[in-house]
């Protein structure tokens, strides 16, 4: 694992894409949630600007909310349209269906098509709190596949900024597993900020555990961190 500590951490990940799609990448994978932001922002501005294309590259998100249909202004799949993928010329971006009938069936579908389209040139992380990657709260299972998931009470309140009200936060989510992230060839996982300081402490220096799901990284053959100083000040 490799971890990179710069003050503007969404020019070295928009490096990592860049370099990928430019290398001949054909499947991208899309986290969603504040971390990333920055990142899509500067990738929309090489698009624009640099003439960085998309053209040919799919796109697969890691999680999606159980009841949100992808109109939803909270849904991830409307989340990754408004700020990335409308602004680029990419191709087809899949989510999980978070309205389908049986869930059970609509994972084993998503994990099918991620292994059609795939393997995933770069998966691109943000991290829980409490150590979450994708919608996989601590004590998942280290080679889970996709499936729903209940979030913990810690993970509404997190994402309850994004909502009217916490009561408005879904209880459960459909998400890759950890088992399904870690097939991508390569994992990019960005994060800022104090507040995300104990889980990268916990993901880059503690034990390999179902405790900290994000640890997954330290066993991938081609995992990068990229942080901030205020999310590595907890590394010793
Ligand atoms: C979202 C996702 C989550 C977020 C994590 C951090 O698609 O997979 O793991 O990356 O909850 O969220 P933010 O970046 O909003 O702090």
């Amino acid at each position: 694992m490799e971890v990179v500590i710069v003050d503007r951490p969404e020019l070295v990940m928009a490096d990592i894409i860049a370099e990928a799609i430019e290398g001949g990448a054909s499947t991208l994978g899309l986290a969603t949630g504040s971390s990333p932001l920055a990142t899509y922002t500067e990738l929309i501005r090489r698009h624009r600007e640099n003439g960085l294309s998309f053209a040919g590259v799919d796109a697969v998100l890691l999680d999606e909310y159980v009841g949100l249909p992808p109109t939803h202004p909270e849904s991830y799949a409307r989340f990754i349209r408004d700020n990335f993928t409308d602004h680029i010329d990419i191709g087809t971006v899949h989510s999980p269906d978070g309205m389908a009938p049986d869930f059970k069936a609509a994972a084993e579908a998503y994990d099918a098509l991620i292994g059609r389209l795939g393997p995933v040139d770069v998966q691109i992380l943000g991290i829980g709190s409490n150590g979450h990657i994708g919608f996989n709260e601590p004590s998942s299972s280290l080679t889970s596949r996709t499936r729903i998931k209940t979030l913990t009470e810690k993970t509404r309140q997190d994402n309850a900024r994004f909502f009217d009200s916490f009561d408005e936060v879904p209880m459960h989510v459909i998400t890759q597993g950890l088992g399904t992230i870690c097939d991508a060839e390569r994992l990019a996982l960005v994060a800022t900020g104090e507040g995300k300081a104990d889980a990268i402490a916990a993901a880059v220096e503690g034990p390999l555990s179902a405790s900290c799901p994000a640890s997954i990284l330290q066993w991938h053959r081609h995992a990068t961190v990229v942080i901030d100083p205020a999310a590595a000040s907890k590394l010793a």
